[in-house]
């Protein structure tokens, strides 16, 4: 049976809580004799900080670059809002992503079709949706210096973030989406906004030049990012693959989780290059939600996202396609049996918490093997 290494960094607020559904799906794994996992944790985020004083520390970065694959819960939450800037929770999280190089953010949206009910969308407009946002990760205005606040002489404060895109990062991000659209619909829409920003138009242009020379049997458009978070809401199968800068992939992810319902059901892996002896891509993979403080220590999160996660970590990272397959019909199956967290529960609907959900998934796992 094959054996992976997983560092888990559970992080704050509903992270620990939805990474220990998602170590009950590993433990089944293992009984199944399917696959075999090393586990370790660390710190990351507020419990790092609190800890350490630091958003992650340097053993935590180095522990998560030699893991197989990294699951990350969530990080951030009040209790934090007054550390310094640099090591806020979320420096820790954009520590990791930066230092292993994960420029690739995949993020797909998937109506379950127990769930067409569940989106504040129409039933028509989301069923059947399944979408893919790759976000590129490790460049753009998150990360572009110079990024402070300066007191100019006036006493007034001007306040700098620098938005930077080289055609290297915006060629490899590209040809990830390009990819990615052979193996679905073959089609690829390129957002950003070349009326407002240089960025956009280099974005533009490189994404075109490549298209041109390597993928010209995927279909490709350009959509301005507004209009791309309007047609997200108004017809959104209109979409395959959606590639994107690190910023306008974080906005319309975050609307494109509410065309599956709930936030609580985006997962996300974010890749690296693959390493030019092995092959291998450094990986970590992460819900798209928060740590949710308004649920935190209630039992209340849906675990959805965070298991689906480690479904991709299956798939992506370690060539299980038929086990992320399981996993993905297992939470289908517990939607359609009818169960919900209360995120994706109709109003006056019975909601299960936390344990519950991960514990259905895991029954229908072993009913579906
Ligand atoms: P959030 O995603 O934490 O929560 C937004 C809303 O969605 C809340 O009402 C929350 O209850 C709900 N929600 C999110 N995940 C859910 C789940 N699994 N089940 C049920 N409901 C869920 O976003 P926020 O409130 O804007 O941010 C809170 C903190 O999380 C901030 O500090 C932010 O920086 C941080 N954050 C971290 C990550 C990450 O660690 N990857 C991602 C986004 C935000
Ligand atoms: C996400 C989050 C992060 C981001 C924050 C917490 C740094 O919102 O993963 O979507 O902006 O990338
Ligand atoms: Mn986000």
């Amino acid at each position: 049976m094959a054996s992976f290494n997983l560092l888990l960094l559970p992080g704050d607020g509903i992270g620990p809580e939805v990474m220990t559904e998602v170590q009950k799906v590993a433990g089944f794994l293992d009984k199944a004799g399917i696959a075999s996992f090393e586990t370790e944790t660390d710190l990351v985020g507020g419990a790092s900080f609190d800890a350490h004083k630091k958003a992650v520390t340097d053993a935590a970065v180095a522990r998560a670059g030699a893991a197989d694959a990294v699951l990350f819960g969530a990080v951030g939450g009040p209790k934090w809002a007054d550390v310094p800037y640099g090591e806020r929770p979320e420096a820790g999280l954009l520590r990791l992503r930066k230092d292993l190089g994960l420029f690739a953010n995949l993020r797909p949206a998937v109506c379950y079709p127990a769930l067409a009910d569940a989106s504040s969308l129409k039933r028509e407009i989301v069923e059947g949706l399944d979408i893919m946002i790759v976000r590129e990760l490790t460049g753009g205005v998150y990360f572009g210096e110079p990024k402070e606040i300066v007191t100019l002489e006036t006493g007034e404060k001007r306040a700098v973030d620098t938005q930077i895109y080289t055609t290297h990062e915006i060629e490899r991000i590209a040809a990830v989406a390009f990819d990615l659209a052979r193996l679905r619909r073959n089609k690829v829409t390129s957002s950003e906004k070349n009326n407002v920003m240089k960025s956009g138009v280099l974005w533009k242009q490189v994404v075109t030049a490549l298209h041109q020379r390597d993928y010209k049997d995927v279909e490709l458009e350009h959509h301005l990012a507004d209009a791309c978070g309007m047609q997200l809401v108004r017809w959104p199968k209109q979409y395959d693959v959606i590639v994107c800068d690190n910023l306008f992939g974080d906005m319309l992810s975050d609307v494109a989780s509410m065309l599956t319902g709930s936030l609580g059901m985006l997962p996300s892996a974010s890749l690296g290059a693959p390493d030019a002896k092995t092959g291998k891509r450094k990986a970590m993979y992460e819900p798209v939600h928060g740590s949710a403080p308004d649920i935190a220590g209630k039992g209340l999160a849906n675990p959805l996202a965070m298991i689906c996660s480690f479904g991709m970590a299956l798939r992506y990272s370690f060539n299980l396609a038929e086990a992320a397959d399981l996993v993905d019909r297992a939470v289908a199956d517990v939607l359609a049996s009818g169960l919900r967290t209360k995120d994706i529960a109709a109003a006056g609907q019975n909601a299960v918490g936390t344990t519950e959900m991960g514990d259905a998934v895991v029954k229908a796992l072993q009913h579906l093997n």
